[in-house]
């Protein structure tokens, strides 16, 4: 079995080893990656989270040491003694950091031995996800991962730095806590002590974190896991992790500043890439109307344009009736790809924006021999050609149209943008993209409830412009909240806290709630507010975004080491799991199946 490590110390790693060492003694310890016999000679690659180095057995220098390693199997795991060499000429291999050096052997342990492992353990794999994720530690062996999850603690580590030094305090929040207004689904616990009543894991720190600017620990952060129900996808994770800032005595500039300022740190100091300051800015309502979206990735163009005054009393009803029930009708001139796709292409595209509630997608194809359009019929001539102008088409160009309400036409046109940059090869991934969105609107409209909703959370302060307004016309009410935007990713979001109580109870109304309904679900926040309140603001981070974007990972699983898969289960642990009966009993609970799950 495992032989000892009494007496070694290790003394370097080895990735570290370069031509400086030659000639020095270096004791090693890590996985075998690999190991080849080339008659009197056996050549092992040794891995730790640093890289790789070459270990030499020469047969001549000792029979013992030499049949021991021959005995080495990938996934051992082994401490070797030896000498730093530098590699014969022919032998330097380019590809690798340590290519030009290796280490003679003088002594072996081999302190833990190896199964084969389900998968070898390389980058570029094309494991499947079930099995990386069942052996989830042996995936994360791979040197990508390691990458990414070292990408993951410098930015964590830049972070805290920077925030140490402008007097920031990190201050830890309660996990078995009361429901937090993020708006997901609450992950309950249920309470022994109390049967019947739960615990909420908490969507985020926010109640606390505005109670600790009432407490007087101005500027705030944690670097925190988070907890929602929701559906998983590619950039979100069950439980997640937020950097968390509150501020008090501050505007919106302020945070703006001081935020930005951080994110250009962390690029400095993770990537050595210089993000120039100010950031850009761009409302709300100007995101939607130029790019379908609040998290714009305006790396490429192919930006939304609005024909709705062009078409409004076109004969084509699909248009004009749009326009007169409020909606609009708006375009994306997809520039030269009238002569690239084919019929069935553009149908293609049909299909994927009715996936996004559109009823169809219009076009109208500028082709050499002239307009090829399902609706050019349905037009006149001046209306095509206001059209053509508006939209600068020429010859090759094929332009594309939703007619629908605003959401509508927003949502469609923003995601089928996307999706044509993704066809066209349009997105350039060595590029960084920062903007703020800011002038978001206070609420949004909840069709399942008919009332509305926050948008971002019922403490967001209205801008003052706009205060007037949120008795008479909420939906016009714009808040002072901002999003940072990265490549197309939302990787934060925060606000100005409303202080005021009075503006409060007027928000609360708004939403639909009677004062005794907000006293019960937040009481002991308006209860704190009476006794003195600092203006305060804040912000939180997607740290998983934020790292998944920096590491150049389209997911966020691969800066998490231990994440869950696509149905919220761990396939290493298998949670979530069944307990035992007397755990239930403790908790008073009893599981019931659901009509659904019995059927299947
Ligand atoms: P918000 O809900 O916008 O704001 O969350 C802040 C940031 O957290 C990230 N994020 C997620 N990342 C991975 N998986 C998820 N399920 C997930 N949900 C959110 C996003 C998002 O921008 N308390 C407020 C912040 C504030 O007002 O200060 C809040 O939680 O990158
Ligand atoms: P129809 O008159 O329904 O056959 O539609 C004519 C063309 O208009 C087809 O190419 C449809 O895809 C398109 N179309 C239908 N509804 C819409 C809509 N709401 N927005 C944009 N195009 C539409």
């Amino acid at each position: 079995m495992g032989e000892s490590i009494r007496g070694l110390k290790r003394t370097h790693m080895c990735g570290e080893l370069t031509t400086q060492n030659l000639g020095q003694t270096a004791v090693l310890m890590g996985w075998v990656q690999r190991r080849r016999d080339l008659g009197g000679l056996i050549f092992v690659t040794l891995r730790d989270r640093t890289g790789i180095i070459q270990l030499v057995f020469d047969q001549e220098d000792s029979k013992t040491l030499f049949d021991k390693a021959a005995t080495l199997r990938s996934e051992y795991v082994i401490a070797c003694k030896g000498e730093v060499i530098s590699r014969a000429p022919e032998a330097i291999n380019p590809n690798m950091a340590t290519g030009s050096i290796e280490v003679k052997a003088q002594e072996l342990r081999i302190l833990s031995t190896s199964e084969t492992p389900p998968f070898y353990i390389e980058d570029d794999t094309n494991v499947g996800e079930a099995l990386r994720y069942k052996y989830r530690y042996l995936d994360l062996r791979r040197p990508e991962m390691q990458k990414n999850l070292m990408i993951r603690h410098r930015i964590a580590r830049v972070v805290r730095d920077f925030l140490n030094d402008k007097g920031f305090l990190d201050i830890e929040t309660p996990m078995l806590t009361k429901s937090t207004p993020e708006g997901a689904r609450d992950y309950l616990v249920p309470s022994r002590v109390h049967p019947g009543e739960f615990y909420a894991l908490p969507q985020s720190p926010q109640l606390f974190k505005q109670l600790l600017m009432l407490a007087g620990y101005d500027r705030y952060y944690q670097i925190v896991r988070c907890f929602r129900d929701e559906d998983l996808r590619a950039d979100r994770q069950p439980e997640f992790t937020q950097i968390d800032i509150e501020m008090s005595f501050v505007e919106l500039e302020d945070i703006l500043a001081l935020n930005e300022q951080m994110i250009a740190h962390i690029f400095k100091q993770v990537l050595d890439i210089d993000i120039p300051l100010p950031l850009k800015r761009m409302t709300y309502k100007e995101a939607m109307e130029r790019f379908g979206s609040d998290k714009p990735d305006t790396r490429f163009g192919l930006e939304l344009m609005d024909v709705s005054p062009l078409v409004a009393d076109s004969d084509f009803k699909v248009f004009s009736g749009a326009v007169k029930n409020g909606g609009s009708v708006r375009a994306i001139n997809a520039k030269g790809c009238g002569a690239k796709f084919s019929r069935r292409e553009i149908d293609g595209l049909g299909e994927y924006v009715k996936t996004y509630r559109a009823k169809g997608l219009a076009w109208i194809n500028v082709a050499q021999e002239g307009i090829k359009s399902p609706i050019a019929k349905f037009l006149s001539q001046e209306e095509l050609e206001a059209i053509l102008k508006a939209l600068n088409a020429e010859t090759g160009d094929l332009l594309l149209f939703v007619a629908d309400e605003d959401e509508v036409v927003f949502q469609a046109l923003g995601h089928l943008r996307l999706e044509l940059a993704k066809r066209l090869d349009l997105i350039p991934d060595d590029k960084y993209d920062l903007l703020w969105i800011t002038e978001f609107p206070l609420f949004e409209y909840d069709e399942e409830e008919s009332r509305y909703v926050a948008k971002h959370h019922p403490f967001t302060s209205p801008m003052d412009e706009d205060l007037h307004l949120l008795d008479s016309e909420p939906e016009k009410v714009r808040a002072k909240a901002y999003d940072m935007v990265l490549n197309g990713a939302e990787i934060g979001g925060g606000s100005i806290r409303i202080h005021d109580s009075h503006i409060q109870e007027r928000m609360f109304k708004a939403l639909g709630f009677t004062m005794e309904k907000a006293w019960e679900q937040f009481g002991f926040l308006l209860e704190a507010f009476k006794f003195g309140t600092p203006p305060h603001g804040g912000i939180a981070y997607g740290l998983d975004r934020i790292a998944a974007i920096l590491a150049g990972r389209s997911s966020i699983r691969d800066v998490i080491a231990f994440p869950k898969v696509q149905n919220a289960s761990d396939p290493m642990t298998n949670a979530p799991s069944p307990v035992d009966e007397k755990q239930l009993k403790e908790l008073a609970i009893r599981v019931e199946k659901r009509a659904e799950d019995k059927e299947v």
